[in-house]
């Protein structure tokens, strides 16, 4: 496993000192030496941004110049045809906006179509950002868990329909869902978008991880999946996680109704926020056809990632890693070894050197969880693997 299978994504960087929080965040907020430790938390990964997003960076710091952009226009046709090409997606251009990313967006959307003291739906464990914006704005959690069933997540929607109250006002839904990878197939988001409707929530679908999605499965954009929605459906999506390109900060949402546009735009207005240059410039380059093609790369590569690594969990006794239909990020279940969460901490921290993000992150019940990056080059992942053996070796 440690011959080279793509140089692209092969090479080692070293980002330590480059005021990276994956890497230079990993001893301060986990204790793993920076010196010898393996960052595998934050979201993003090690491989550099295509060579088209490097290009057109390369164009704009050589007139060296960094005043205002002009529009947001030629984005927002370079996200119409990618998600006409990659997603089956026809969207119009004049309904896309962007915003200085997607948590952002989801700020945006949540001062835009709720008030204080209102409720939002998150689908528990999720990205651990949706809880900390609804409560930093005053809304409240309303946290409706996801069930697994053959190793993977589901929804159990008859059971949420009794912790909807004439309060709730929002449904956040994370499509690729992250953690566990899961990729919702067609049934459950018209299901989904059949439960918006019946309780008239809005429904935001973040999809930033829409393209990770490997082999085998297939990503409906919720536009896509339940179009008769419409007139309550906000969609997000990025290409940050995609091309790697997290710290441009910028993400595009997707409105089609007017009315609902207008009041998403409202908000925008009324924070001033948006895009900087360097964002439009690097995402507009990305979206095209040598984006593609890196991209094709690079799902090949993370997919022989996956594969190694969850051999090597399996072969843990009492650990189980969720198989990943998308996404980098594994989530990995360590309660079968019957050991306390510290106990766990310690093994993965202080013994395998690694800095992999605490499960209680992604919400209640999952204090036994870990996830784990896999954006790494292939070397380093069958050293985390090792690693993990040898924390965990007196189970075997
Ligand atoms: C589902 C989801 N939404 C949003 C983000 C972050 O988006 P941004 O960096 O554009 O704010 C992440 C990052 O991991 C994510 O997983």
């Amino acid at each position: 496993m440690s011959q080279s299978f793509d140089p692209r994504f092969d090479q080692a960087h070293d980002r330590r000192g480059s005021n990276c929080s994956k890497w230079d965040g990993m001893e301060r907020i986990f204790g793993v030496p920076s010196q010898d430790g393996l960052a595998m938390w934050v979201a993003d990964m090690d491989f550099r941004a295509p060579d088209c997003v490097q290009r057109a960076l390369a164009d704009y710091t050589a007139r060296g110049i960094y005043g205002y952009a002009d529009t947001e226009t030629a984005l927002a046709e370079a996200t119409a045809w990618w998600m006409q090409t990659r997603h089956g997606w026809a969207l119009d251009p004049s309904h896309v906006m962007s915003t200085n990313g997607m948590v952002n967006a989801v700020a945006l959307a949540l001062d835009a179509f709720s008030a204080p003291g209102d409720g939002v739906v998150i689908f528990t464990p999720v990205y651990h950002a949706f809880r900390r914006v609804i409560e930093a704005s005053g809304r409240h959690v309303v946290d409706c868990p996801l069930a697994e069933q053959e190793d993977r997540h589901v929804m159990d929607l008859a059971a949420y329909d009794a912790l909807i109250t004439e309060n709730t006002k929002i449904i956040i839904l994370c499509s690729p869902h992250n953690p566990g990878g899961q990729v919702w197939t067609l049934d459950e988001l018209r299901a989904l978008a059949d439960f918006a409707k019946r309780h008239d929530l809005i429904l935001i679908s973040d999809e930033i991880h829409h393209d990770l999605v490997y082999p085998g499965h297939t990503h409906t954009p919720m536009a896509v999946a339940a179009p008769e929605i419409a007139e309550r459906l906000v969609m997000m999506s990025a290409t940050t996680k995609t091309f790697n390109i997290a710290g441009a900060h910028i993400g595009q949402v997707t409105i089609a109704d007017p009315a609902l546009r207008a009041r998403f735009m409202a908000s925008k207005k009324a924070t001033a926020t948006g895009p900087g240059s360097f964002g439009l410039i690097m995402a507009e380059a990305a979206y095209s056809p040598e984006g593609a093609e890196w991209l094709d790369g690079l799902m090949a590569y993370l997919d022989g990632n996956r594969k190694l690594f969850d051999q090597g969990i399996a072969a843990i006794p009492g650990l189980r890693s969720m198989p990943l239909e998308a996404t980098y990020l594994a989530w990995v279940d360590l309660s079968g070894t019957g050991m306390s969460q510290s106990e766990i901490t310690h093994r993965v921290r202080q013994n395998a050197k690694i800095a992999a993000s605490p499960g209680a992150d992604f919400g209640p019940r999952s204090e036994h969880w870990l996830r784990f990056n896999l954006g790494m080059p292939r070397a380093q992942i069958t050293e985390a693997v090792s690693r993990l053996q040898n924390a965990f070796g007196d189970l075997q």
